[in-house]
């Protein structure tokens, strides 16, 4: 029985989603659970490296992930070069810790083998529609997801970059990329310079569905994690205050749909498409 791990657990839980969840104490594995309960995405490290042999360890970890029908397509590039990585962050405004993290990676989902293999085996390739990309991300998904418990599992600290899809041309570039291959995510990894904050995530109720979805009032929901949150973590700034003011109460909802109010990564279909997929 481990009662630190199981207070643990029923503390972030309970700050996460407002609800206070049964552990049962003689549940094995209980130290990963409450790593896993307590995650936060961490954005300033301290100054200390990531040893090399370290993150190629992570790497392995991370891809040995669940991958479908095993055809394993995320591939993970270091990018150890500090002049790749000046120029990835040049495009991205405001998140200073994508230059600052003592490492950065770029997880990637390549489509790219499995017509090869059809090639070299002389077989059709007759799957080449959206499921083919869908699959492919998926994939690379799950690997960051990995990627993050494992490093977290040694006391780093991560933070997924979607912001390097706002100009994925010159990721792709600067990477170079091969055909049928498109960057998902970055990730800063480093040694956490403080303790994290946990993020309240929607209550249960709204995320978790017994067998079928049914009639609910979503709105009131929301309403209820909008409190809920401000009261733990409330915001620290209001977006876009120039277009739409400063609101009296400022959550969740009113911060997702100030952010989704600005167009972003509208050609991103485009990009895809002229890297080979098929998006039909
Ligand atoms: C796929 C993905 C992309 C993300 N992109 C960014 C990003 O570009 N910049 C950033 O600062 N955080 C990014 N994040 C981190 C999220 O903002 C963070 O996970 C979320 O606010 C919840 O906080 P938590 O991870 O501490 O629970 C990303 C997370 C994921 C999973």
């Amino acid at each position: 029985m481990d009662d630190t791990a199981v207070g643990a657990i029923r503390t972030a839980l309970s700050e996460r989603f407002g609800e206070d969840l049964a552990v049962d104490p003689a549940l094995p594995g209980l130290d990963e659970l409450a790593r896993i309960a307590g995650h936060c995405s961490h954005r300033r490290y301290l100054p200390r490296p990531v040893a090399p042999e370290l993150l190629r360890l992570l790497c392995a970890a991370a891809l040995s992930a669940p991958s479908k029908s095993d055809l394993q397509q995320c591939d993970i590039v270091i990018v150890s070069d500090a002049a790749i990585r000046k120029a990835i962050a040049a495009t991205i405004a405001d998140m200073s810790w994508i230059e600052a993290a003592p490492a950065f990676l770029v997880f990637v989902a390549n489509g790219e083998r499995l017509p090869l293999l059809a090639r070299l085996r002389g077989k059709p390739f007759l799957n080449d529609h959206l499921d083919a990309f869908f699959n492919a991300a998926v994939d690379a998904g799950i690997v960051l997801g990995n990627f993050v418990r494992a490093a977290e599992a040694v006391g780093l600290g991560c933070c997924p970059i979607s912001a390097i899809r706002d100009h994925p041309g010159v990721v792709d570039d600067l990477l170079r990329l091969p055909r049928r291959a498109v960057p998902v995510a970055g990730l800063c990894l480093g040694w956490p310079a403080g303790p994290g904050e946990i993020s309240p995530r929607l209550s249960l109720g709204t995320t978790v569905i017994e067998n079928a979805y049914s009639e609910r009032d979503l709105a009131a929901e929301i309403d209820a994690y909008d409190r809920r949150r401000a009261q733990l973590r409330p915001y620290r700034r209001q977006r876009n205050l120039a277009r739409w003011g400063q609101a009296p109460s400022y959550g969740w909802s009113e911060d997702k749909a100030r952010q989704y109010a600005e167009p972003t990564r509208g050609d991103f279909g485009n990009f895809v498409r002229g890297k080979g997929f098929c998006l039909d």
